[in-house]
């Protein structure tokens, strides 16, 4: 961020927080926030400002907190400097690529590409169990840290291929989604920005070429670099998938059998703590983040693992309501084999 940038929010901000007060509760708060987070910003200026924003976001959780007829709860976390704008532009999906996949898939034109999916399939079986959670199962990796980089993307389709890696030769492996972010690029033909953010999807049509290797061969920095593999003998390959038709009962038919990675709008979830979470606005949805659903409740609340550290939410997870919360029904893949 440039300092003119700063200035002048700080300009903006000031006349907000003076008219709010800042108390010694807050500025406690912050020092307690600091020193978890250990920040390092460029300049005095950057830090004024990180602090006013802590400061507006500290308000907003208290605020929520302090009213009870939510269904969820909030907090502090790593993106309590962040203002929303800066959320979505550091950690979420760049809409350029959300909307060109979208249309993509819309158009009866790109089911051939490889070996995989088709849209409306019928579900297999009705019968589906009262509760789905893949985590006692085993079947679900430990939580990671996509860190200050929208490579989202990366972990879902990691997270959907080791879930299913484990299910069919039952051994639990973390993948690395660092080759997914330095390999599944725009020279290579995907339709895909690295940090930027990219799709699930053509990581998926890239590991059933190349094969991803393991996370300790290929280790996470949350920055893209260089493609490091050569061949296309790497490790997993996933040999076909399909796309979810949108509706509950289609996501919990497939529940039933594996893991499934999801799109949804996270604009509003960088301050979620815990508890049914129906926060989104659902007049507006816009796709921005990809996940992995690994289970449903028997209130039919959807059980998804994210990728922002196990100091995010419920130990790294939130319970979204059920129905298309947040958009969770609208772009799902499942892998088949
Ligand atoms: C400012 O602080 C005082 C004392 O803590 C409190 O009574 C008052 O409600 C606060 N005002 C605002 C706008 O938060
Ligand atoms: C189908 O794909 C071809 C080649 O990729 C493209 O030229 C054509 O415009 C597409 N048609 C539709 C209806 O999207
Ligand atoms: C997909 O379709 C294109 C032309 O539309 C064709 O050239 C290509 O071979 C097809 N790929 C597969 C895997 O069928
Ligand atoms: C799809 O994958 C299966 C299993 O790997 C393979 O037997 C089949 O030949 C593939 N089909 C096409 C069209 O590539
Ligand atoms: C799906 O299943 C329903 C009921 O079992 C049936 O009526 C329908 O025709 C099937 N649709 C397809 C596309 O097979
Ligand atoms: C499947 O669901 C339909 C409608 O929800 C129901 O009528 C039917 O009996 C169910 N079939 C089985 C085998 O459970
Ligand atoms: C599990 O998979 C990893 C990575 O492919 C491999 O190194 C390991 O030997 C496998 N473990 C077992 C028990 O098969
Ligand atoms: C690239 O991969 C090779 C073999 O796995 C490894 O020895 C090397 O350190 C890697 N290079 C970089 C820059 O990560
Ligand atoms: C939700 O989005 C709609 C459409 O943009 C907007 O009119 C409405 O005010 C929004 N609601 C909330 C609570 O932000
Ligand atoms: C949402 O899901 C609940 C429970 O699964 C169901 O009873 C309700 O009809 C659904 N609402 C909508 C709007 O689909
Ligand atoms: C679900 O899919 C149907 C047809 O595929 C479409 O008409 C509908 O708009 C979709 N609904 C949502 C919420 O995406």
């Amino acid at each position: 961020m440039n300092t003119k940038i700063i200035l002048f929010s700080i300009a903006l901000v000031i006349p907000f927080c003076l008219a709010q007060n800042i108390s010694i509760e807050k500025l406690i708060a912050h020092n307690k926030w600091s020193s978890q987070y250990q920040r390092t910003y460029l300049s005095d200026e950057e830090k004024l400002f990180r602090q006013l924003v802590f400061f507006e976001n500290y308000q907003k959780v208290q605020d929520h907190n302090s009213q009870d007829h939510h269904t969820y709860s909030v907090g502090l976390n790593q993106f309590s400097d962040m203002t929303e704008e800066e959320f979505a532009e550091k950690i979420l999906i760049k809409s350029h690529i959300v909307d060109y996949h979208i249309q993509q898939a819309s158009s009866k034109n790109s089911t051939n590409s490889t070996n995989s999916s088709s849209h409306s399939s019928n579900s297999t079986s009705n019968h589906t169990a009262v509760i789905i959670d893949w985590r006692t199962k085993g079947a679900v990796t430990s939580v990671k840290d996509q860190g200050q980089c929208g490579s989202c993307w990366t972990f879902s389709a990691a997270g959907l291929m080791e879930s299913f890696n484990f299910i069919k030769n039952k051994n639990l492996t973390n993948f690395a989604e660092q080759q997914l972010l330095d390999c599944v690029i725009t020279a290579n033909g995907y339709y895909s920005y690295g940090c930027g953010g990219g799709w699930p999807l053509e990581a998926l049509k890239y590991a059933s070429k190349y094969g991803i290797q393991t996370l300790s061969s290929y280790p996470y920095v949350a920055v893209q670099k260089k493609c490091n593999i050569t061949g296309t003998n790497n490790g997993y390959k996933p040999q076909s998938w399909k796309i979810l038709p949108n509706t509950s009962k289609d996501l919990q038919s497939a529940l039933n059998s594996s893991p499934v990675s999801v799109l949804v709008d996270a604009t509003t979830w960088g301050n979620y703590r815990s508890g049914i979470y129906n926060g989104c606005n659902q007049t507006k949805i816009q796709l921005n983040h990809a996940v992995l659903a690994v289970g449903y409740d028997s209130q039919g609340n959807w059980i998804v693992k994210n990728s922002w550290s196990t100091g995010w939410g419920e130990q790294g997870y939130i319970r979204l309501a059920p129905n298309n919360t947040c958009g969770i029904l609208q772009y799902n893949i499942q892998i088949s084999a």
